[in-house]
């Protein structure tokens, strides 16, 4: 038995609450959107039933491809089981096709393939927007030891690998994600932490094109709420298989 305790932390889209164990924490998915480091504020509906849903069953996914994570179990609609990390300041980003910053970045096109795939890391700091940073600005910051960079770097592109097959199986294209990562315990394990959804990935429909992520938020594209299903069905669906929606 699990008791949500006390609020200790409450993020744009989700909110941390205490249990008894203080190894463990409760990770509640709100409705809340934000973009444009929250210049942009809305809501979708269901997204933390949806985007609970999804990371559930990736987090799971991953774990049977040996990515440790800081996952423990689904409780309710809105909420999982996770462990308690202290977060790594760092966001990385792994891109297999042009698309949001980078494009903005470099000034090129969305929708180029990228061969090798493009890994970023990104300070985690709102007020500053995520700036890139490289490897001698976190090593020279001590935000984190070349051990655990080397360690995170080749965690990301397993998730990777597993991600791009796991979506390529139900037709839609990884364009790009964010990962987090954390310390867990007395050890500091670093586990792969937050969430994977579409909140925190672009995922495009193969063929269309079609959008079946934040983007449709962020660019007001309509059908946000019909583009978080649309992932879950898929998701949850079998592999191979047609959404019944879409049969
Ligand atoms: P990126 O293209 O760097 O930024 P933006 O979303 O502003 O265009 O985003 C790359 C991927 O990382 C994309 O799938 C969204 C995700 N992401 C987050 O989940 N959180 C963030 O704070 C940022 C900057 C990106």
């Amino acid at each position: 038995m699990t008791t949500r305790g006390e609020k200790f932390y409450e993020g744009k889209a989700k909110i941390l609450y205490a249990t008894e164990d203080p190894a463990l924490v409760v990770q509640y998915f709100k409705d809340d959107a934000t973009a444009f480091n929250a210049q942009k504020r809305g809501t979708i509906v269901d997204k933390g039933v949806v985007n609970n849903r999804i990371s559930t069953a990736l987090f799971t996914y991953l774990e049977g491809k040996g990515v440790k994570t800081h996952f423990v179990r689904q409780l309710d609609d809105r909420s999982m089981l996770v462990k308690r990390l202290t977060i790594v300041p760092l966001e990385v980003t792994i891109r297999n096709i042009t698309a949001g910053g980078m494009a903005k970045l470099l000034g090129i096109e969305e929708g180029l393939v990228l061969n090798p795939p493009v890994f970023e890391w990104h300070y985690k700091s709102d007020a500053l927007g995520d700036p890139l940073i490289n490897d001698d600005h976190i090593l020279a910051m001590k935000w984190a030891t070349a051990q655990e960079l080397a360690h995170i770097r080749s965690e990301s592109f397993t998730v990777n690998d597993a991600l791009k097959a796991f979506f390529n199986q139900r037709q839609i294209d990884l364009v790009d994600f964010k990962l987090e990562f954390g310390r867990a315990g007395s050890a500091h394990q670093l586990l792969l932490g937050d969430e994977i959804s579409p909140d925190t990935m672009r995922l495009w429909e193969h063929g269309t094109r079609r959008k079946l992520d934040k983007d449709r938020f962020r660019r007001d594209l309509g059908s946000v709420e019909e583009a978080y299903q649309e992932v879950l069905r898929r998701v949850i669906g079998e592999a191979g298989q047609p959404s019944a929606a879409r049969r």
